[in-house]
């Protein structure tokens, strides 16, 4: 998996390695099957941490823990581990507490290390938790889930809930290493593997059209969990991500187009109490047809664009509009206006939002006025 040293032809096992530059804290993310089994030896290589303490939900650590612990073990790195419940509730200050209380008492120094195993709820409360504990611990992420592994693994955003709403407390702390092993997902649910694949076609929608035509392409292969497909759709993404990250760590510009569909898609979440009723890439999934559609309406589309992404989402059994939003109480055109006045992007009362000109062309704009926004989301609910 590694590569014999010295080897001069490249090695088909070795893992696609995305760079993400930034200055003394730049990292990779090595995305491939097998990655996970070599991770002892990789955070030696790649960080020279000290000890090694995992945190995972119950889930994951039914299938994914003991060869993690193995690989850590082997390699003399492995501090303790702590398992988490499962679910977004698992983002809460308590969850926070507790965990930085369970490392403190695993007798963790400044040069060790924390390493996420999971989707991007450990990712997010791991990556806080070392951004505090002991003023700041070296983090390794080692994302679970479709999702994690194209998106909330690489980047730096911690975070957890509050009752204000979702993602409202954080941090910025860039992991030092992030191992995606495309073998973990085999044991995800289908609709978990396909909510996750919204965040890679995201990457195509907001600024990448060939990516975009080739997962039309390749999404079955992809949502099959051919491998091969799997490593490029994810290394793509995170090439995606990586450069905007690059330019805009904290997100003061534009790194806001990774918002695409989310302010639309994060205020159904909240509508829908963060419940099964709708998961967050399915969430993403409506928002990002509804932010193509809203840019239709006004103008900047003049193509088949919007056709092509529902058509494209609906083909992966994934909902596209507010009548897909299953069971409970209708959608109100009031009460998500409502909840998006809550975003992190609202300036002045100012909604921001990001539409599109076309597939892979999204911008930022703070020119849509509030009564258009929900004159739209009226429209978009009584269409059924
Ligand atoms: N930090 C960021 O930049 C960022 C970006 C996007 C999303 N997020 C956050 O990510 C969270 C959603 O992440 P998610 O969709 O990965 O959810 P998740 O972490 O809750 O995982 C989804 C479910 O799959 C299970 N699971 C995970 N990996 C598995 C595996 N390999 N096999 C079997 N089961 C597995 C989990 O236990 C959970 O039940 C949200 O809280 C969102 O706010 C953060």
């Amino acid at each position: 998996m590694l590569g014999a040293e010295g080897s001069m032809a490249p090695d088909p096992m070795a893992p696609a390695t995305i760079p993400v530059t930034l200055g003394e804290r730049s990292y990779n993310v090595l995305i491939g099957p097998g990655v996970m089994a070599c991770a002892g030896e990789l955070i030696k290589a790649h960080v020279g941490t000290g000890k090694c303490a995992i945190v995972t939900d119950a889930n994951v650590a039914r299938h994914h823990l003991t060869p993690l612990e193995m690989s850590l073990g082997a390699a003399g790195l492995h501090a303790g581990t702590a398992v988490l419940p499962p679910g977004e509730t698992t983002k809460s200050f308590q969850a926070l507490t507790d965990l930085c209380e369970r490392l403190l008492a695993m007798g963790l120094e400044r040069r060790d290390a924390l390493v996420a195993l999971g989707g991007g709820v450990i990712g997010d409360l791991a990556g806080f938790a070392a951004s505090i504990v002991r003023r700041g611990l070296p983090l390794v992420q080692v994302p679970t889930t479709l999702l994690a592994q194209v998106d909330s693994s690489v980047g730096g955003k911690t975070a957890i809930n509050t009752p204000q709403g979702k993602n409202l407390v954080g941090t910025f702390h860039q992991p030092r290493l992030v191992l995606a092993d495309t073998d973990v997902l085999s044991t995800l649910p289908p609709r978990q593997l396909r909510a996750g694949y919204v965040e890679a076609a995201k990457y195509g929608l907001l600024g990448d059209p060939q990516y975009f035509a080739w997962l039309e392409q390749n999404a079955p292969a992809v949502c099959a969990g051919n491998a091969a497909a799997l490593t490029h759709a994810i290394a793509i993404a995170v090439r995606g991500k990586a450069a905007i990250v690059a330019r805009d760590e904290t997100e003061t510009g534009e790194r806001m187009l990774l918002n695409l569909g989310h302010t639309f898609g994060h205020a159904l979440e909240a509508f829908t109490h963060f419940s099964d009723r709708l998961l967050h890439g399915e969430a993403i999934a409506i928002g990002i047809c509804l932010a193509f559609r809203l840019s239709e309406e006004l103008g900047h589309i003049g193509n088949n664009s919007v056709a092509r992404v529902e058509a494209h989402f609906s083909a992966l059994g994934l909902p596209t509009s507010m009548a897909h939003v299953p069971g409970g109480e209708k959608p109100n055109a009031a009460a998500l206006l409502g909840i998006m006045g809550q975003d992190k992007k609202v300036r002045g009362g100012q909604l921001t939002l990001i539409l599109a000109r076309g597939i892979g062309e999204a911008f930022i704009t703070r020119d849509i006025a509030a009564p258009i926004v929900l004159d739209f989301l009226s429209r978009q609910i009584a269409r059924g």
